[in-house]
């Protein structure tokens, strides 16, 4: 596809025989479409060519060569604005379309790259809770949005599935095991008996050091402690797979902390023979104050080691068995100080400025829930599969209501459902909290999921009223020049870039975003341009447009994690 940003870049360096990608850099699009589709602002060269801004845009006004691509150019203000040949766009971008079809968008940009995404991660015999909804569904349409530009992606689930607090748990099911049944709700079993133990604990210092004795012998490989400890294990996973099966979310490795138990050894010694560990009552530590960082216990007192302990491992095992680019961490902002740490400490691990500089946390904001039911408090935990299933009981209720005949219902409502709930978590800036309100949740006129779906399926919809897709070859693109054409085209031009600058930044919202966008400026040409038309060059024009938006909206929300319901 022509990339007109660069073409304008170009042509002002040749002019200024200045650094192409330092003038792209400095390129802008306009707010409003009348000043242009890009701007450039003359003043970023005024110290260089110590000529005011309004100079500068005047000679590079007389002494850029235009060509086909540019339609004209003018200055305002400090800037040189551009308005790209139109008709050119819209031939480039729905050729490209055509070409391209189901892999719109996607790219080789990544190719020869790794990047490794360590998402969701919840802890064993805890529930999963909404943070971690949040999480698996960010790192979810990471993970999409960099393979479809061509990276090799490995997805992993680094479960919490090691700790002190596992010898107390097994302490608690050796005492109560025969009260529950851990069928119906094992991972609510398992909370209450932690619960209890932990109640127990706070009163007896005893049981607290048998828990302790308890947590070494699952180190130590006691068949009869590590039988129970995969027994919780084995209840998690398969309560969180159910989860990960509402969202079609899929994992490469679940190489959780407990694989990490014999590889800490390593990290320790390391760290010992650079001479950083300090012993601080009994205990191994870092001292990272001079950087700001605290300090960072690697070892405790009891000779247990602790989540960073087994994090750095990690980076170790990593480095070694992937050969990453990249690794992002896709975890709460709460961690923000345990990952500058980490990434501090990796220094000292003799591993390759490579791994250090791939190294990236990718911090996300907490969600709050309205109803005060589903606040995490001890015993009234949110359930995500539940709140899952009722965003699709939700909408399936709605259904009824509004089209009770509708075919396939319970798939409709499902994607519907489950659609809504992964956008809500995707459509703010991740690092702002973010509310779960069921009515702006399944709004279907907001910003939102179901939005989104509704206009593809009005996409959909036109289509079987002209009868099928045009041919590219029938479709006159000087019959789509109008600004709400334009707008459109525009949007589906830059589907690329935005893609690109969700890896740049690990912003999926840019992608919601970005799929807001074109609804509402497809809505826009919709409501104003009659589609069904007597004049068929017209409606041919304007139903090839409607598919390619369609298209688009649909390998966006794929992206991230979203099906496309047929009907609405
Ligand atoms: N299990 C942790 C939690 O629930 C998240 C783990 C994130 N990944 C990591 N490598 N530390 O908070």
């Amino acid at each position: 596809m022509i990339d007109f940003k660069k073409n304008i870049g170009e042509k002002i360096s040749k002019v200024t025989k200045l650094d192409v990608e330092e003038i792209i850099s400095y390129i802008e699009v306009p707010p409003n479409p009348d000043m242009g589709d890009y701007a450039f602002p003359c003043f970023k060269l005024a110290k260089i060519f110590k000529k005011s801004p309004q100079v500068i845009a005047e000679e590079l006004k007389e002494n850029i060569k235009l060509d086909e691509n540019i339609e004209k150019v003018e200055i305002v203000g400090g800037y040189l604005n551009f308005y790209i040949n139109k008709l050119l766009l819209t031939k480039t971008v729905l050729t490209e379309i055509e070409n391209s079809k189901e892999n719109y968008g996607s790219s080789n940009i990544g190719e020869g790259k790794k990047v490794l995404i360590d998402y969701s991660s919840p802890n064993i015999a805890k529930p999963f809770h909404i943070g971690h909804l949040r999480n698996t569904v960010i790192g979810s349409a990471l993970y999409n949005i960099y393979k479809y530009l061509g990276y090799t992606v490995i997805g992993i689930n680094h479960l919490g599935d090691y700790g002190t607090q596992f010898g107390k748990m097994v302490e608690g099911y050796k005492r109560w095991k025969d009260e529950y049944d851990f069928e119906k709700d094992p991972i609510a079993d398992c909370m209450d008996i932690y619960v209890r133990i932990n109640n127990l604990c706070k009163e007896d210092e005893n049981i607290l050091s048998i828990c302790r004795e308890n947590f070494k012998k699952i180190e130590e490989g006691d068949p009869y402690f590590v039988e129970i400890w995969n027994k919780f294990k084995e209840l998690s996973l398969k309560e969180f797979q159910k989860i990960y099966d509402l969202l079609g979310v899929k994992f490469d490795s679940f190489n959780g902390e407990a694989f990490y138990s014999d590889k800490m050894n390593e990290v320790i010694e390391k760290l010992e023979s650079k001479g950083i560990l300090k012993d601080s009552k009994g205990a191994k530590i870092i001292d990272l104050e001079e950087k700001g960082l605290g300090v960072c216990i690697i070892k405790k007192s009891n000779g247990s080691t602790i989540y960073a302990t087994r994090d750095l491992a990690a980076i170790l095992y990593r480095s070694r068995t992937y050969d990453f680019d990249k690794c992002l961490y896709v975890v709460a902002y709460e961690q923000n100080l345990h990952f500058k740490q980490v990434f501090e400490i990796a220094k000292y691990l003799d591993i390759s400025e490579k791994y250090l500089k791939g190294l990236q946390h990718v911090p996300y904001g907490m969600v709050r829930l309205t109803t005060g039911r589903m606040s995490t408090r001890e015993g009234t935990v949110v359930k995500v599969e539940e709140l899952l299933h009722e965003a699709i009981d939700r909408v399936e209720n709605i259904i009824k209501e509004k089209n009770p005949n509708m075919e396939n219902m319970k798939e409709q409502a499902k994607r519907i459902g489950i659609g809504a709930v992964i956008f809500n978590n995707l459509c703010t800036t991740i690092i702002k909290d973010q509310v779960f309100d069921w009515n702006t949740v399944l709004n279907f006129n907001g910003e939102t999921g179901p939005y989104i779906q509704y206009i593809y399926v009005r996409t959909k919809s036109v289509l079987e009223k002209t009868g099928n897709i045009p041919n590219l070859t029938d479709v006159k693109f000087e019959l789509l020049q109008d600004k709400n054409s334009q707008k459109v085209i525009n949007i589906l031009y830059n589907f690329e870039n935005v893609l690109n600058s969700v890896i740049d930044k690990n912003e999926p919202s840019l992608l919601a975003r970005y799929l807001i966008d074109l609804s509402q400026s497809y809505s826009n040409f919709y409501n104003e341009n009659r589609i069904i038309n007597e004049d068929k060059d017209i409606q041919n024009a304007r139903s090839y447009l409607s598919w390619a938006v369609g298209l688009t909206l649909k390998i966006g929300a794929k992206l991230l994690g979203i099906e496309m319901p047929e009907r609405m």
